[in-house]
């Protein structure tokens, strides 16, 4: 059989600006908490996105990096905001080119849900850490917790300038680790998404209340970073469809902001829901592909591409989605972590799709 006979529609290339993805099933960023404290790559981020790039997703989204030191998640989080990180992705990026795929980093700013524990270190998931116990100083819109998390600042006007700048900077360590996508994350609860939520953000100032006004630090944000960027390369935004939760986001509202996002010249909305409260009430229903009807929404309204996340786990759905043109590629988590080679399954007799050194296997 020809390699032809194999290839779905998940196989053909996507063009976004001067980058050519070889394929539309991605891996989706997902946090390791495997970073030395000075915040760069180690032989487990090789090893571990190494092996899905030989497993043949077209992009590998390597996951949340913090935008600053005040900006993690935990101590053990990768970061991107100097240039001594910038070089130890070097290795991280030049080995997913050399395997065919395309490298792509995540930013983050943590928020309110900055400085925790690793998720399985502590008792309980995800317990605080003070800054006496060597955390750090969180912020947010307001000074409302997630969870039993810390109780954020209120984040002051030049905070804010902080945060534009610190996404700006990550964005050229990016372009100089080699990455060629970045992806900014406004969603999952972190700091840009709790600026957009009324749940999180009670400011009574140009950055409260409206939507138009709870966009605005998202909205710098993603300026500052197309900016920043080589125009040559797309930028992702990773949004948020809905809190699933009373007095949230609605997919209106995300249908607005990803509008706005269109106009700063982002090129694809990676799309995703829920986790911006801890309520068992809010949490996303599990069904698979929740998120693909409302990325069709979002790509309908506002002209961007779009790959949705989210219980995306059989190749057959991801197929469909993509035949259906639902959407222009798919994201894929935790089957990626089950199975590196998730993505060559079903192209077990198509040896151009398998390295060489493994065709002896097939
Ligand atoms: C271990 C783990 C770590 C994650 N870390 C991140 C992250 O760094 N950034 C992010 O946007 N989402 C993160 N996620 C969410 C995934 O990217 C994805 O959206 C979610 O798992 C749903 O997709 P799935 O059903 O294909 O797993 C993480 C998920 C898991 C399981």
């Amino acid at each position: 059989m020809s390699s032809t006979e194999f290839a779905g529609p998940e196989m053909t290339p996507l063009r976004l600006r001067e980058v050519t993805i070889p394929n539309r099933l991605w891996m989706s960023p997902m946090a390791q908490y495997a970073a030395g404290t000075d915040g760069k790559p180690t032989d487990w981020h090789l090893v571990h996105y190494g092996a899905r790039a030989v497993g043949g997703v077209g992009l590998v989204m390597i996951e949340s990096n913090a935008v600053g030191p005040l900006h993690r998640t935990t101590s053990a989080d990768l970061g991107i905001w100097n240039e001594e990180q910038a070089a130890a992705h070097r290795r991280l990026t030049s080995f997913i080119a050399q395997q065919g795929a395309v490298p792509a980093v995540q930013l983050l700013a943590a928020g309110r849900k900055g400085s925790h524990q690793v998720p399985w270190e502590g008792e309980g998931q995800n317990g605080p850490v003070s800054v006496a116990d060597g955390g750090w100083d969180v912020f947010g819109p307001s000074a409302v917790p997630f969870g039993d998390l810390s109780v954020p600042r209120k984040a002051t006007s030049a905070d804010m300038d902080e945060v534009v700048e610190a996404f700006a900077r990550s964005a050229r360590m990016a372009h100089l680790a080699g990455y060629e996508v970045v992806e900014i994350h406004a969603a999952h609860g972190y700091l840009l998404h709790q600026f957009l939520s009324p749940l999180a953000n009670q400011r009574t100032d140009e950055y409260g209340g409206s939507l138009q006004n709870r966009m605005r630090l998202p909205l710098r944000v993603a300026e500052a970073v197309r900016e920043a960027f080589p125009a040559e390369k797309p930028v992702f935004v990773r949004i948020t469809a809905t809190d699933w939760a009373e007095g949230g986001i609605t997919i209106d509202e995300a249908v607005t902001f990803a509008k706005e996002l269109a106009t700063v010249g982002i090129d694809l909305l990676d799309v995703t829901s829920g986790v911006l409260v801890r309520d068992l009430e809010a949490r996303p229903p599990a069904r698979d592909g929740v998120n693909v009807e409302f990325a069709n929404t979002l790509k309908k309204a506002s002209g961007l591409a779009v790959a949705p996340v989210g219980q995306i786990a059989d190749l057959s759905l991801a197929g469909r989605v993509l035949a259906d043109g639902q959407a222009d590629a798919v994201l894929v988590g935790r089957a990626l972590l089950r199975d590196p080679y998730f993505a060559l399954r079903n192209r077990a007799g198509d040896p151009a799709a398998w390295p060489a050194r493994y065709h002896r296997a097939l």
